[in-house]
């Protein structure tokens, strides 16, 4: 199986964290969705078989529930999201793009929607799990992720974001409904500057769970940026590399993910046909020992990334 699969995020919502200012124009609706639709399709005849959404990222997951309704290849993977909710109603002026609700009346409310996606749905996630909201604590709510998990054959997973990722994934793992253990996905944030998921990926795989990897172009940190001069080094070594594999910084660094956790998928965050094509070289390719080993020394502390991250824009 093609290991990237596409994120939706930034077919879903005209804004998103990123480094880029982007031109503003004025923002229609129909033509954003056919974007969408296009995207997904140049993906799907890329090879693509494993697509990721969720309602936190505007009408994404609309876009994936209309788009699938033209599918019958069972080989399609559909993985959601229910914790955070789109508010920003397509206004590029928003403060509030959106709210996080990880109680279980607001599972309820978004599993409604998501049911639409079947018969495709096989993942069904806690949207950046926290210690802090006490989803992962939660007796009732895990029970029912339980049920859904029975009923619909589907896994349950979480994502997280943060720098105590590696604390929560950590504690998930051990978390059990019915002597069972319930998460068996984990989307983590993992690129050549928060490496922290190193610590733990192991474990995660030898007990047969999934590791989806997202943020691996570090909301396009990893592209040459006048206003990140810190990160030269690092910009000049993946454009060494992008010439030697023969292909752009970006499939350096999602071949890096690939290479170094041997994920069950990497996900692409492409909003362009061209980002897509170029995203797919990474398949192409397999990094050399030496280096890995060279784009491994640039790990930084996952509190400064996290920091830095946080000071991002929705461009
Ligand atoms: N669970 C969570 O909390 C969570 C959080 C974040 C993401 N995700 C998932 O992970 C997916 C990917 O994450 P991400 O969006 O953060 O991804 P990312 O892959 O780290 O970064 C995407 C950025 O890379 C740029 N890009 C990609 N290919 C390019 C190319 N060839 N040339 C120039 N720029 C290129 C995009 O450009 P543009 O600015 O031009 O679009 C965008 O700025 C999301 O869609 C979503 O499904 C989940």
């Amino acid at each position: 199986m093609k290991k990237i699969g596409l994120g939706t995020a930034a077919i879903g919502r005209p804004q998103y964290i990123n480094i880029k200012k982007k031109k503003s124009e004025k923002f229609d609706l129909l033509k954003f969705k056919e974007r969408g639709y296009h995207i997904l399709d140049v993906a799907y005849n890329q090879g693509i078989r494993y697509f990721d959404t969720a309602p936190g990222y505007g009408i994404a997951e609309q876009i994936m529930i209309e788009w699938l309704k033209t599918k019958k290849d069972k080989s399609i993977n559909v993985a959601t999201k229910w914790g955070y909710s789109y508010v920003a109603n397509f206004d590029p002026k928003a403060v509030i793009h959106e709210i996080k609700d990880h109680s279980l009346p607001n599972l309820v409310k978004q599993w409604k929607k998501s049911i639409e996606l079947f018969p495709f749905l096989t993942t069904y996630q806690i949207h950046s799990a926290t210690l802090g909201t006490g989803v992962l604590d939660n007796e009732k709510l895990l029970n029912k992720l339980g049920e859904l998990k029975q009923q619909y054959q589907i896994k349950i997973g979480i994502t997280t974001s943060g720098n105590n990722q590696v604390e929560v994934l950590k504690k998930a793992i051990d978390i059990s409904v019915n002597n069972t253990q319930i998460f068996e996905t984990f989307q983590v944030t993992y690129n050549m500057l928060d490496q922290s998921l190193d610590l733990v990926a192991n474990d995660i795989i030898k007990e047969g769970k999934r590791i989806i990897i997202k943020e691996a172009l570090a909301n396009g940190r990893v592209f040459r940026n006048k206003n990140y001069s810190s990160y030269n080094d690092l910009y000049n070594l993946l454009e060494i590399l992008a010439k030697k594999y023969n292909v752009g910084v970006d499939a350096i660094a999602l071949r890096f993910c690939i290479d170094t956790i041997n994920p069950f998928m990497v996900l692409s965050g492409a909003s362009e046909e061209f980002q897509v094509l170029e995203n797919l070289k990474a398949h192409q390719i397999v990094l050399e020992q030496e280096d890995i080993i060279l784009l491994k020394s640039f790990k930084t502390d996952p509190n400064a990334y996290w920091n830095e991250r946080k000071r991002l824009n929705w461009n």
